[in-house]
């Protein structure tokens, strides 16, 4: 990085969520690999887990390394929200309240210490749940970006939601559909559940709620989707509003192999590739429900009986805080039969990738639901709350490549799906759909694709607003 000609430097800012950390750190990586430096921020607390998680990315204990990337640099620095760990991993309204009172002092100072160390700051891009990121920036005349890491659809929900364009149903029980501009028809029970008066997690509510009361303050909304994926849905929505596809933020080819670049909770069991490697194609069944659901103890028992029944290998990630709930005895005797592998946490994107996956049991997260549409793997979707019910109806009934599994799942209905998703006419037809649109995710990303154009057109735009000529090429 020469110092005569420093590189156009942005700040990405992430809410310390898995969810929400890895799309933006994917974008960061893709933005940085154009020729920029980025700094990606979260807090001091989300930052020492992912250090410990990933030794390979922090080879030191210092923030300022900087990581080569493409034609860019990378570099992690975090902020200290004064939050109490033990409070802040059991309470969001306590993360949420903690992050806001302290959140944008620290990241002032954070900023104003990029500019007294020769690389002020031209952008700032957050993603939702840190409102006053946006504020921040707009107080130090920074242009900023919000990265949306949900689908467009439900932004638009929300969208209509928060400015009661459109009515909604308070109960999922009710039985009149929701009609939007550009989305198929929506039932009740397919609304994202935080909507919902029935919804026990308000804070969620207000937090999800809270991003569009200053939204219009961020110069471009990003969202973690591609146009051939919600063609309809972004070409109507934007006479309300543009939202900019950029993904699918999930990394391929060779982002993939460099992927020690990550931000895990958890460290990684890789050495399941290794097993995966030695399993038929299309064989295994790969189940994991993300960073945050937790299933009851009978559930989990439904699970692990439906997948020993399946009489297929599996591959199934239960993360250390619920290990306890499986049936005492199971995992042991998994080990001996040998079919199947228990783990706390796995390289997701590459087990994906892997020849020998023959479905994906989840939760519907959005990041899980791009990363297995970019892998072409048809779904056994189990979709808990909050957007998942709606990514199961797009995954499902608009892609048609997921069958879905009622809740409460028991062995019989866990077995059955995994049946459909693996084998016979229905599971072809999936896995034709699904190649298809790995396909078209591919070449959204691909240089010049429709993704990558957005993020051109972007650096390009603060390019030129750095050089002083002032006028936007996405206006
Ligand atoms: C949360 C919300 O729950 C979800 O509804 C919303 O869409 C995004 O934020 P989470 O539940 O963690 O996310 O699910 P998901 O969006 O799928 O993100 C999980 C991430 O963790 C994925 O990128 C996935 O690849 C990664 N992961 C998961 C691993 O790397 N290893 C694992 O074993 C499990």
């Amino acid at each position: 990085m020469g110092e005569a000609n420093p590189l156009l430097h942005f700040l990405f800012v992430s809410f310390p969520g898995q969810g929400h950390v890895n799309p933006l750190l994917r974008l960061a990586k893709r933005v940085a690999a154009k020729g920029l430096l980025v700094t990606f921020t979260t807090t001091i607390e989300f930052g020492s887990r992912i250090r410990a998680a990933s030794q390979l990315i922090f080879p030191t204990e210092s923030d300022s390394d900087l990581i080569p990337v493409g034609l860019g640099f990378l570099r992690f620095e975090f902020f200290n929200d004064g939050a109490d760990p033990k409070n802040s991993i059991k309470d969001l309204s306590y993360l949420m309240t903690n992050l806001e009172t302290n959140g944008p002092s620290a990241l002032v100072d954070l900023i104003r210490r990029q500019s007294a160390a020769g690389r002020p700051v031209s952008c700032l891009v957050n993603n939702p749940f840190i409102p006053w990121a946006l504020d921040v920036a707009a107080e130090l005349s920074i242009p900023s970006a919000v990265l949306w890491i949900q689908s467009c659809a439900v932004f638009s929900i929300y969208y209509h939601f928060h400015h009661r364009l459109a009515n909604f149903p308070t109960d999922k029980t009710l039985k009149t559909l929701v009609q939007l501009p550009g989305i198929p028809p929506i039932a009740p029970d397919e609304l994202p559940t935080f909507i919902l008066q029935s919804n026990p997690y308000k804070s969620l509510t207000e937090a999800i709620l809270a991003q569009f009361h200053n939204i219009s303050k961020a110069r471009w909304i990003f969202s973690n989707s591609f146009d051939e994926l919600e063609h309809e849905t972004l070409t109507v929505f934007a006479e309300i509003s543009p939202i900019i596809p950029i993904g699918p933020l999930v990394d391929v080819g060779e982002e993939l192999e460099q992927e020690e670049i990550k931000a895990d909770l958890w460290k990684s069991a890789d050495h399941c590739l290794d097993w995966l490697a030695t399993q038929e194609t299309n064989s295994v069944v790969y189940v994991s429900l993300g960073s945050v659901v937790m299933l009851p103890a009978n559930e989990m028992a439904e699970f692990a009986y439906g997948l020993r029944n399946s009489g297929r290998p599996f591959l199934w990630v239960v993360r250390e805080d619920v290990r306890g709930l499986l049936p005492e005895g199971f995992e042991k005797a998994m080990d001996v039969e040998g079919k199947a592998m228990i783990v706390g946490w796995s390289p997701q994107q590459k087990v994906l990738a892997s020849k020998a996956v023959g479905c994906f049991v989840t939760h519907c997260g959005w990041n899980s639901s791009l990363e297995a549409i970019t892998a072409g793997v048809p779904i056994v979707a189990y979709p808990q709350w909050g957007d998942q019910v709606t990514n199961a109806k797009f995954l499902c009934d608009v892609y048609g490549i997921g069958v879905r599994l009622t809740a409460p799942a028991t062995r019989e209905t866990v077995e059955n799906c995994v049946a459909v998703a693996v084998d016979g006419e229905e599971a072809a037809r999936m896995r034709n759909k699904a190649e298809t649109m790995r396909e078209m995710a591919r070449k959204a990303i691909a240089v010049n694709g429709s993704s990558d154009r957005s993020i051109e057109i972007f650096i390009d735009d603060v390019r030129k607003r750095v050089a002083g000529d002032g006028q936007s090429s996405v206006d």
